[in-house]
């Protein structure tokens, strides 16, 4: 069984990289054969975050072709069942990413021969962030209590859900209409997704009904990190709801991450928190993160990998 996790998050600091390394240590000490790869094309660190100082093998030997298997720059780490694919260390190599450089990757990561695969991304809704949404069976997105946070998970979403919707209408009629849609849908507004499918429905009634259905395979997971005692608790879970209603899509509140500063403390001190600090509010909500992964992966059949979606440019 393969799965493969998206760390996203609109905003940049959110937590997606502490999320991500420390539910690879938690997964590896359950005896989960675990790879942590940083797509954080431009602002890889996940490696500093999991007490790796220099990588000596990185994306950027895939993507400039030194090497020509993954497999190659899967490094191992101190913890026992987890390893890494560090991101790329030359910012160039990156900046000048070519999409058949791109797919090469994203083609590249589902073929991988472990239990979990945990995909640190960057912030930003541009494709090279988006894309690996698409090869991921599910998406957990990172934010923090505040509106910005929020605001930027919303607009991540309707990237995603406009990446799916671009691929599924890919006929000359359907993308004229489906611009034209998107002219008068500039903002973030919640409801947009829902007049689109009335539309559509008008339009082409079966086609809408394929489209409903491939946005609601989309398996959306939310976490609001940095969670202060003067933050409302409920918040992730109103997020949730009004995702559902509004989006039409599944996406599942898993709780909160409570603030610490001792997290600055273990980052600076390139010790993983989760080992550093394990009796901890934050630790604990770490690891009912970790149960809740495992807990759904064991009722999710294994991810079936289609190369066509890969066609989506
Ligand atoms: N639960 C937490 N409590 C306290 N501080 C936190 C917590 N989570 C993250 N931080 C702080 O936020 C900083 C940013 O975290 P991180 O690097 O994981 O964010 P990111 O979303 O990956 O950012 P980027 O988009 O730049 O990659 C960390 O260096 C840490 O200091
Ligand atoms: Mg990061």
């Amino acid at each position: 069984m393969r799965h493969i996790l998206a760390v996203g998050g609109g905003k940049g600091g959110s937590g997606k990289s502490f999320i991500s390394g420390n539910m690879g240590i938690l997964l590896a000490a359950r005896g989960k054969r675990t790879l942590l790869i940083d797509v954080d094309l431009g602002g890889a660190n996940l490696h500093t975050m999991i007490g790796i100082s220099y990588p000596r093998v990185s994306l950027s030997d895939f993507i400039s072709k030194d090497v020509e298997s993954l497999d190659d720059i899967v490094i191992p780490t101190a913890v026992p069942n987890l390893f890494l694919i560090s991101g790329a260390q030359n910012s160039l190599d990156i900046a000048n990413l070519h999409y058949q450089q791109k797919m090469r990757l994203l083609k590249a990561i589902p073929k991988l021969s472990f239990e979990y695969i945990i995909l640190d991304l960057g912030a930003g809704t541009s494709f090279n962030t988006i894309d690996f949404f698409m090869v991921s069976n599910y998406c957990l997105f990172v934010t923090t209590p505040e509106p910005t946070s929020i605001e930027n998970v919303y607009r991540l979403i309707r990237a995603i859900y406009l990446r799916k919707i671009k691929y599924v209408l890919n006929e000359d009629d359907f993308k004229a209409f489906l611009d034209g849609f998107l002219d008068r849908h500039k903002g973030i507004k919640l409801d947009f997704l829902a007049d689109l499918l009335s539309m559509l429905h008008r339009k082409d009634p079966e086609k809408a009904m394929i489209m409903k259905q491939t946005l609601q395979s989309l398996n959306f997971k939310l976490i609001v990190n940095q969670h202060r005692k003067q933050d409302r608790p409920d918040l992730g879970q109103l997020m949730a709801t009004l995702a559902r209603k509004h989006l039409a899509l599944k996406m599942d509140f898993w709780g909160n991450v409570s603030f610490d500063d001792r997290v600055h403390t273990a980052i600076c001190s390139k010790v993983p928190f989760i080992q550093k600090y394990p009796y901890t509010r934050t630790a604990t909500d770490l690891r009912e993160i970790c149960d809740s992964i495992m807990l759904l992966a064991e009722q999710t059949e294994e991810f079936q990998y289609a190369q066509q979606e890969l066609q989506f440019e």
